[in-house]
């Protein structure tokens, strides 16, 4: 299961966390908490899938990365 971004070692249950307690919609919002996805960028689109579903787990997903 994927459930973080590994790079900076910060679990989708902790960003799911900020996001309920101050109302985040947005990554860029999401992004004054703390520090993620600033390396590889796999988990972006995962975070994304945590604000729009409110999961904090999912399968692997073959996303396409060429517009990140
Ligand atoms: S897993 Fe998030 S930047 Fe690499």
């Amino acid at each position: 299961m994927v459930d973080r971004c590994v790079c900076f070692d910060k679990t989708f249950t902790e960003m799911k966390k900020v996001i309920d307690k101050h109302n985040i919609t947005t990554l860029d919002e999401l992004k004054k908490y703390f520090i993620f996805g600033e390396n590889c960028r796999i988990c972006l689109p995962y975070v994304e899938l945590v604000l729009s579903s409110g999961k904090t787990e999912f399968e692997p997903i073959n996303f396409n990365y060429d517009n990140l």
